[in-house]
């Protein structure tokens, strides 16, 4: 089978104001005036409830983060079959051992001068965990299942004119319904849009870039319309907001409109040059008045998978240096924020990766827009059941009723993004085994399918040899493999697609600047502190380390690329200590919780990113104790070889070659003997001279605070956040890697202390307190702006510590 998928260009459908003037189509975003409780025992809907004692918060808000944390909060008693458990342990900690679970109810009050007799009015929720009832003046309006899904209820008849309206929405989080920390609450945005009766249709534009020359490509606009006897103009707008190109057309079809549009000279998009164009449509009755007007984002860009070739973006073959990640912001909770995710994609890149999984459900806008921008290409996943149970309250209690209104959703919001090219309609989902399972699947690719032809679909499996027995695996567009690197060949040779897909690897356990002794690979290892070894060796049962994907993706072909299992730390699924309690996150990112780096993230910096140079020791050089000791040195680096210097002496040269996966990709002295002082590596470049070198050298006493700012101006729009990496150096200057001195965050200005996170997966401090112990000598404190411009101040202090401080601004 060959499957050519031909570029999609694409609107992310954004209604968006357009002022008094012309106020055929306004936006309203219900973002403050909210009110919430989880304290309810009566029905909290009625028009004349009084919700005046409950708490004030604003939108995107997520209740169970603010803590505490306790082990009793959904503490599941099971046996994980898809880990290889038979029998139920106590698994505390598996979904963050945060306060979600239960009923919260959300009120706000709000009026909408915009919205008049004869007018549509809808109300869009981006998600909402979970279970939404949606309640308007006293009135049920609707309800949807999944915490995760897009949705909209049109509220044209239920919306007062003139008048306040009352929304009031609950939302229940049952027990064991998640395998991780799902948050809780109103977690993204929730808006009204108001519209003429004649209009376009909510997510009902579709923009494809079918064919791409040199000189021209064809920008291919279906706009679904509500009315007759209309007509539509587009302007394609290049980066620079000039006029590439304007088109009218006046007949309707099957209730669409269909431009075919050519622009010159196109700029393509790629994650390397993320060009956007807009398209505007305006929408227009008979007599010339305009009745709607979209602004939509898109890129021309085409993609293909091909057998034994892969995937080609553009015409050129491309692999996917991804990685997954789960939906929450760390000491954010799942509650959405453009600035964290933003900070997220900055330090991916940086990594050099391309590309992101969203597992396992649907992204946020915010964070496809965001990839859009900078350049990320995307998987966007629905499903981490289908109609059989990984967990006894889990999306399998939907699947029947809501399995095709969630995609239909998920596609038709989304599918304007150039960033997304391939679809996952689940993961790991029991329904592997078992004849439904095949109709399952091919049912959701067909929905995919029939809403988006451009794209094909994936889904993560893990039980690669009974998909290969059963045809589950031949039918998918794309045969994704989670780990078990060794059944590539075989599922390769198996499988008619031609192609391979590591939609998960990887799995390597870590955590930043720990490291333990003696260094050797082991999987399933636990340590007395509930840590993992930074050596970057440990991994889980079915799991394997980064070096082994690694041979794959060079090796083979037919590997169109990986995604690792994570780009960052997220709360729950403390794997490998799930039994053990306080553990309360995960062990698996590149990055930490705090979005730290740990050693991993050179590795695969030193692969991935093709621009810059690497050049990174471990571990740190503070062994107090081990003096003597067999203290292994790794570097990871993008240079073959380099030479080692401990103190000075020469400790050999070291030369990647392919004894061994790890022989492979990292350089590695194993017989250090410790002593403090200063350990220097020197790489040589391809004709054997000095290219760079870097040191990493024994810390005395914690002496000062120092504070670094990811950004130094925010925005004053009450959103943005500056995060802040806080660590403490001795009196020379030297990082001490092992301090763990209590802090104290102080904010002065125009913002306020949002949280800080210090990326230990076993810390019960409470994120948003302003004070938290450091971890192996860091921690982030995120500082929020307010709606107010001005100097911003952070002081971070601590005993016997020369206090830190930031000077920081936010503007209009
Ligand atoms: C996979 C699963 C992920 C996560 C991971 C941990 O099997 O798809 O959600 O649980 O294992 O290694």
């Amino acid at each position: 089978m060959k499957l050519i998928f031909r570029s999609i260009l694409f609107v992310f459908l954004l209604v968006f104001s357009c002022g008094k003037m012309m106020s055929q189509s306004t936006t309203v975003v219900l973002k403050d005036n909210w009110r919430f409780s989880k304290e309810v025992t009566e029905e909290a809907f009625s028009v004349n409830f009084d919700a005046s004692k409950w708490e004030k918060v604003s939108v995107p808000h997520d209740w169970a983060i603010y803590g505490p944390f306790d082990k009793e909060w959904d503490k599941q008693v099971s046996a994980i079959e898809q880990n290889g458990e038979k029998v139920p342990t106590e698994k505390t900690g598996r979904t963050g051992a945060l306060p979600h679970i239960g009923t919260g109810w959300y009120r706000n009050t709000f009026s909408i001068p915009e919205f008049k007799k004869g007018k549509k009015a809808l109300l869009i929720f981006e998600g909402a965990m979970s279970e939404p009832q949606v309640f308007l003046n006293g009135k049920k309006i609707g309800e949807w299942g999944y915490g995760y899904s897009y949705f909209y209820i049109d509220i044209s008849k239920d919306l007062i004119p003139g008048s306040e309206n009352i929304l009031a929405v609950k939302l229940t989080n049952m027990p064991f319904s998640s395998r991780w920390y799902p948050g809780a609450g109103l977690y993204r945005k929730v808006s009204i849009e108001v519209k003429e009766e004649e209009s376009f249709v909510q997510w009902g534009t579709f923009i494809t870039t079918p064919d791409i020359k040199e000189n021209t490509a064809v920008v291919d606009l279906k706009a679904e319309v509500s009315g007759n006897n209309l007509s539509m103009v587009t302007q394609i707008k290049d980066a620079a907001n000039t006029i590439v190109a304007t088109q009218k057309v006046t007949e309707i079809k099957d209730g669409k409109f269909h431009q075919n549009i050519s622009v010159a000279k196109p700029h393509l998009w790629s994650p390397e040059t993320p060009y956007l164009y807009t398209a505007i449509t305006k929408l227009y009755a008979a007599d010339g008045t305009l009745k709607d007007e979209q602004s939509t984002k898109f890129g021309i860009r085409s993609i293909k998978y091909e057998a034994h070739k892969g995937f080609s973006l553009n015409g050129k073959v491309t692999k996917f240096k991804g990685v997954c990640l789960h939906h929450d912001l760390g000491p954010l909770g799942a509650a959405v924020n453009k600035a964290a995710l933003r900070r997220q994609l900055t330090i991916l890149k940086d990594m050099g990766c391309n590309a992101i999984r969203s597992s396992h459900n649907m992204p946020s806008f915010e964070q496809l827009e965001l990839a859009d921008e900078m350049g990320f290409m995307f998987l966007a996943e629905s499903f981490d059941e289908w109609a059989k149970p990984k967990v006894q309250n889990g999306y399998h209690r939907f699947f029947e009723e809501y399995a095709e209104k969630d995609i239909v959703n998920l596609v038709r919001a989304t599918r304007n993004h150039p960033c997304i090219v391939m679809w996952s309609s689940g993961n790991e989902v029991p329904d592997q085994y078992g004849a439904e399972g095949l109709t399952r699947a091919k049912f959701l690719q067909d929905v995919f399918h029939r809403e988006d032809p451009t794209r094909p679909v994936t889904v993560g499996m893990d039980q690669v040899k009974q998909t290969m027995a059963s045809g589950f695996g031949s039918l998918l567009d794309v045969p994704g493999l989670n780990y078990r690197v060794h059944l590539y060949e075989e599922a390769y040779k198996s499988f008619p697609q031609g192609f391979i897909l590591g939609s998960e690897t990887a799995s390597t356990v870590s955590s930043r600047g720990i490291y333990k002794f003696p260094v050797v690979q082991q999987k399933e290892k636990q340590y007395d502190d509930l840590q993992c070894s930074s050596y970057d060796l440990e991994a889980c049962s079915w799991s394997n380390v980064p070096d082994e994907d690694f041979v794959l993706q060079d090796d083979k072909p037919w590997v169109i690329g990986e995604f690792v299992w994570t780009g960052f730390d997220y709360l729950g699924e403390p794997t490998p200590y799930d039994e053990k309690w306080p553990s309360r996150s995960s062990y698996f990112g590149i990055s930490d919780l705090a979005g730290l780096p740990k050693d991993r993230f050179y590795l695969y910096r030193s692969r991935w990113n093709k621009e810059d140079k690497t050049l990174h020791i471990l571990p740190h050089w503070n062994w107090k104790g081990r003096e003597g000791e067999i203290t292994p040195v790794f570097v990871y680096t993008n240079y073959d070889s380099a030479e080692l210097f401990v103190n000075g002496k020469s400790m050999g040269v070291q030369k990647k070659n392919n004894s061994t996966p790890q022989n492979r990709y990292r350089l590695m002295w194993n017989d250090i003997k410790y002593e403090p002082g200063t350990v220097k590596v020197v790489a040589f470049d391809s004709n054997g001279k000095i290219a760079v070198e870097s040191e990493v050298k024994t810390a005395g006493d914690p002496y000062k605070i120092i504070l670094e700012a990811d950004r130094k101006v925010i925005k004053a729009d009450g959103d943005d956040i500056s995060f802040i990496t806080v660590s403490v150096v001795d009196k020379n200057g030297i990082p001490c890697p092992t301090a763990v001195n209590e802090l104290q965050f102080k904010v002065t200005g125009a913002a306020t202390y949002r949280a800080a996170c210090n990326g230990d997966a076993t810390s019960l401090e409470i994120f948003h307190e302003n004070k938290m112990k450091l971890f192996s000598g860091k921690l982030v404190v995120l500082v929020k702006s307010v709606e107010m411009a001005g100097i911003i101040q952070l002081e971070v202090t601590g005993k016997g510590l020369q206090k830190g401080k930031i000077n920081l601004k936010s503007e209009f």
